[in-house]
């Protein structure tokens, strides 16, 4: 594989030309990524954008929530990511407790994702007071910001598992009054994740800025899914998503066929190897001081 990033044509995708995308009624098309090859494919297919999403904890890292991810975790996926990535707006999840505990580790953690990780944005969950004044803070320092409402995984235990978010009017005021407050802070765009496509479709008409919505219906101004759903690659499907390929099946195969070649003297054949004269490897077992060690035939 070429060491090189794919050259995907066009202009780098701009936080603000999400927002012309929504006034043009162009559908936003994001999707997450944690690696650098991973990153290379969804670049060349063409995406708006690219999230380095805490939810590596669970796709790569084998965690069963975002939970334990760090800020070194995400730094280092997002490094990978920008490396691949030329046109895509490439936005990095601040894991929990980068920025829950204080104002300015909140400012100093979203730094090393752009400083170090090269994003060119960082998506902070929910719409608390200090998740507000960091919003701004995070402006007015230069990072765009996307807020993220409904379902915020970094709550799970709170919110009492992964369930669909403002089913009742009051849950639903809240989620519209946290989406203005957020756009009033400065975000970007707002992630609607797990919420009524009802609820979505009325705060998508009420924000200026876009929604990208994760199983909040058709009516936001865009939409985010996690790679190894829409591939295939992860064990459990959830219902808002859809597999559009199943490469674990391919996968799968090949490393099957593989170890059934070498256990059978198939692999490798002649086009996989490389040959040097004899008297280079007589000459070499003369000159060796170790040949006669310990462990040599
Ligand atoms: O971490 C993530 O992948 C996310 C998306 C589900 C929006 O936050």
């Amino acid at each position: 594989m070429s060491a090189h990033p794919a050259q995907a044509p066009g202009p780098r995708v701009t936080a603000s030309a999400l927002t012309a995308m929504k006034h043009s009624a162009r559908p936003i098309v994001m999707i997450t990524a944690y690696d650098f090859p991973t990153a290379r494919l969804v670049e060349s297919a063409g995406v708006d954008a690219v999230l380095v999403g805490d939810s590596l904890g669970m796709t790569v890292l084998g965690h069963d929530s975002t939970l334990p991810v760090t800020v070194d975790d995400v730094v280092r996926a997002t490094s990978a990511v920008t490396r691949a990535v030329n046109r895509a707006l490439v936005v990095a999840d601040m894991p929990f407790m980068s920025y829950q505990a204080s104002y300015e580790e909140g400012m100093r953690n979203a730094a090393r994702l752009v400083a170090e990780g090269g994003a060119q944005a960082v998506k902070l969950e929910g719409a608390a007071a200090g998740t507000l004044a960091l919003t701004r803070g995070l402006v007015e320092a230069g990072i765009p910001v996307m807020g993220h409402v409904g379902l915020t995984p970094q709550s799970v235990h709170a919110l009492g598992g992964y369930s669909t978010q403002a089913k009742d009017a009051a849950a639903a005021a809240k989620l519209i009054d946290d989406c203005l407050a957020l756009a009033q802070a400065g975000a970007f765009a707002v992630v609607l994740e797990c919420i009524p496509a009802e609820l979505a479709r009325r705060v998508t008409a009420r924000l200026y800025v876009p929604t990208i919505g994760i199983g909040a219906g058709g009516g936001c101004d865009g939409q985010v899914q996690v790679f190894h759903d829409v591939v295939g690659l992860g064990d459990f499907l959830p219902r808002h998503a859809k597999r559009y390929a199943n490469v674990s099946a391919v996968i799968a195969d090949a490393v099957a066929t593989y170890a059934g070649e070498v256990r059978a003297g198939e692999f490798p054949t002649e086009a996989q190897t490389t040959h040097v004269d004899a008297a280079v490897v007589v000459e070499a077992e003369a000159a060796s001081t170790s040949a006669r060690g310990g462990g040599s035939a």
